[in-house]
């Protein structure tokens, strides 16, 4: 028997729909009358909400349990309730209490069964729950309350992608969509709560639609009828399921801010056919022109893998390349990871010898640091809406985001959830200084 907890900590990793599902834990623990807390050390209950993606993700969660316990252990407190909840709950599933004598391993479908899972296992026994019943959670949820003013609302989940070397079609299961309705009361509870931008969130967001085939473009109209939300965002998108009328809302839709997440991973034909990506890097570069044409400034951005199972240097090269004809405006670069179940596993030919891949890395690296250099430089000199997100390190100082995603500080007495008009007086490479002209752009 453990004492039932009184205070708790969601630590979430991994992609923005763990924060979102670890905000919804937090709602569902504080409904239940126990009181968040910031200090992991000091809580009754520490929910870790993990990411499998790569292996180093996934051993994380693990140092993070033993630290956990030396802690308590020399606090000469009792040690917390541990919860292991995302992706690596769901692929690993009682595993990880055999391994980490962990007391509950929850999987991101079963989440809202949270309160039940800690109660058993306050009463001494390890609770598992890894069913994955297609949304169920959501109904059972709590009411959304205080939210920041960039908020995120999943809006589908799970993938039927397939690609070879990632786990997400089996930590989150098939495509699902939310229903439209639920959405929509949703993103009006958040803007209640205190959202001015909400991003839709999906494993494959583009692919979200409804039994009348409304299409993520038609939900995104809707939104956009939501008064008081000034901003809508999208991500992750995946390059086939980009549909014309997704395209036309980047040119008609006001509110839909001109940024676009479109991973492509590698540059070259054959690696995409062995990653059975399903696109080609034709294909890909003709679907961003026509993104383009609908939207000229809009801000790409992308996801790379190095050293996928048989990327020669050629290989390689042709990934440098795209990067080139593209000029992202950020990227997201990743060391390829073999993970456990997964096609691109039992490849060994062509393996990629680790300080190959750390070099290649280092060389993509510097090239979407170039890019996203001169995207943040040609923003030199413009006028642009900046939400305010959170106050600065200076006194006065506020910081916020353009429409590109660009990080943007000021000095201001506007605050936070204010949108203002600002010029942009510097731009760095990771970040713009601006100076304000008129409150309440909105
Ligand atoms: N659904 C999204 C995101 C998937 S995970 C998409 O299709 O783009 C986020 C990123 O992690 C991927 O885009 C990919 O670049 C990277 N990733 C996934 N599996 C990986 C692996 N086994 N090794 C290295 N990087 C991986
Ligand atoms: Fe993973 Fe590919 Fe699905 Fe993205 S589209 S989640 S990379 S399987
Ligand atoms: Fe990681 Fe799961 Fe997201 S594996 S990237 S937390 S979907």
């Amino acid at each position: 028997m453990k004492p039932t907890p009184k205070t708790f900590h969601v630590k979430s990793f991994g992609c923005q729909m763990n924060v979102y599902d670890g905000e919804r834990m937090g709602e569902l623990m504080a409904a239940q009358g126990m009181t968040a807390t910031d200090d992991a050390n000091a809580a009754d209950l520490v929910v870790l909400n993990t990411c499998h993606i790569r292996e180093r993700a996934t051993e994380k969660v693990y140092s993070d349990i033993g630290r956990l316990r030396k802690v308590a252990r020399e606090a000469d407190r009792p040690a917390p309730i541990i919860a292991v909840a995302g992706c690596v709950a769901q692929a690993e599933g009682a595993e990880i209490v055999a391994r980490a004598k962990v007391d509950v391993v929850v999987g991101p479908q079963a989440y809202h069964n949270l309160p039940g899972l800690v109660a058993q296992a306050a009463a001494g026994a390890a609770a598992v729950d890894t069913d994955m019943p297609a949304t169920a959670k959501f109904g059972v949820l709590p009411a959304r309350r205080k939210v920041s003013p960039s908020a995120f609302l999943t809006v589908q989940e799970g993938c039927d992608k397939f690609c070879t070397y990632c786990v997400v079609p089996y930590t989150r299961g098939a495509e699902i969509s939310r229903p439209f309705d639920a959405i929509v009361d949703e993103a009006k509870a958040l803007v209640d709560a205190g959202a001015r931008e909400i991003t839709l969130l999906g494993q494959n967001v583009n692919a979200w639609d409804d039994a009348e085939g409304r299409g993520l473009h038609g939900l995104i109209r809707a939104l956009d009828r939501v008064e008081g939300l000034h901003r809508i965002r999208y991500t992750t998108s995946h390059p086939n399921d980009m549909r014309e009328g997704l395209i036309r809302a980047h040119a008609e839709v006001e509110k839909l801010m001109p940024y676009l997440h479109l991973p492509v991973q590698a540059g070259s034909d054959r690696i995409l056919k062995a990653m059975n990506r399903s696109h080609s890097r034709a294909s890909y570069l003709a679907l961003l022109e026509r993104v383009r044409a609908a939207r000229p400034d809009i801000a790409l951005s992308g996801d790379f893998i190095v050293g996928f199972p048989g990327e020669t240097e050629a290989d390689f090269a042709d990934t440098l390349s795209l990067i080139d004809e593209v000029g992202y405006a950020a990227s997201f670069s990743f060391k390829y990871s073999p993970r456990p179940g997964t096609p691109a596993a039992e490849m060994t030919d062509g393996f990629v010898p680790e300080e190959v891949m750390v070099e290649r890395l280092q060389r993509l690296q510097a090239a979407i640091a170039r890019d996203q250099a001169a995207f943040n430089a040609a923003t030199f000199g413009k006028r642009c809406t900046v939400l305010i997100e959170r106050k600065g390190k200076l006194p006065g100082q506020m910081l916020g985001k353009s429409p590109w995603l660009q990080s943007v500080h000021l000095m201001t007495d506007a605050q936070i959830g204010d949108l203002i008009e600002v010029d942009i007086v510097r731009a760095d490479p990771n970040s713009l200084a601006g100076v304000e002209r008129l409150r309440d752009a909105a």
